[in-house]
């Protein structure tokens, strides 16, 4: 049981509180918000509701995510190292006094920090090197094929661990199941994964321009 109690989040999200591992530093732990299965579970359609609380639990989301063939078929094989280009490994489950975390790796910057966001990034504005780190992260979604969710920027760390800035998706991944069972066709996978890339280019000029519509009005155009 790894004790959290004393312990300070270095980050949260709207669903998770992300610890560094008291003993191995170079870790992430994500742990559910206190009372957020409920909450959700209030929140959701009654017919929604028959699918049970389990299916709203983000780790575990997570986990199914990492078990998408394109991440999972590549893990011991030669082209494993693609795969953490831009995505921290994870380990598992571990228990805390927090209930269950996902450990997984932390992303850091070079002064050993954890990461910003992309998010983060953006306020300051577009640079060169920010929109070749975009560029590249997203030709790695379209060579691994590995499927997420819609690519949000504070669920991207950026690491200049390698001397240039570089993505990593930490959060989103997987896909919901009519995604997944289209996903077995080439043609289909690679469109996929476009469709996400257009609307990440759309939400990345939607912050760079200050959030001016609501978000909903601006995804899908
Ligand atoms: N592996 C990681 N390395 C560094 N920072 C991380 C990592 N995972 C998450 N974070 C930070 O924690 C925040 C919340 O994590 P996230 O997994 O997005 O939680 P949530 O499920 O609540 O959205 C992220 O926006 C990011 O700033
Ligand atoms: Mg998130």
């Amino acid at each position: 049981m790894i004790d959290l109690s004393q312990a300070e989040p270095f980050a949260s999200g709207a669903n998770r509180l992300c610890f560094r591992h008291p003993e191995q530093p170079g870790q992430c732990l994500k742990v559910l918000k206190p009372g957020i299965l409920n909450q959700r579970y209030q929140h959701q359609p009654r017919l929604k509701r028959l699918l049970g609380r389990q299916r709203l639990d983000d780790n575990r989301q997570e986990q199914q995510g990492y078990e998408q063939p394109a991440i999972a078929g590549r893990i011991a094989g030669p082209d494993e190292a693609l795969l953490w280009r831009h995505l921290p490994r994870l380990y598992g489950t571990v228990q805390t006094t927090l209930g269950p975390a996902n450990l997984s790796d932390l992303i850091t910057d070079s002064n050993g920090e954890p990461g910003r966001t992309l998010e983060f990034y953006l306020r300051q504005g577009l640079t060169d090197e920010l929109s070749q780190a975009i560029e590249q992260f997203c030709q790695w979604l379209l060579d691994t094929e590995i499927q997420s969710r819609n690519l949000l920027p504070h669920n991207l760390v950026l690491s200049n661990r390698s001397g240039r800035p570089e993505l990593f998706l930490v959060d989103g991944l997987g896909a919901p199941m009519v995604q997944r069972l289209l996903a077995r066709h080439p043609t289909l996978r690679q469109r996929a994964i476009q469709r996400k890339i257009r609307r990440f280019h759309r939400r990345i000029q939607w912050e760079l321009g200050g959030r001016r519509e609501p978000w909903e009005s601006v995804q899908n155009r």
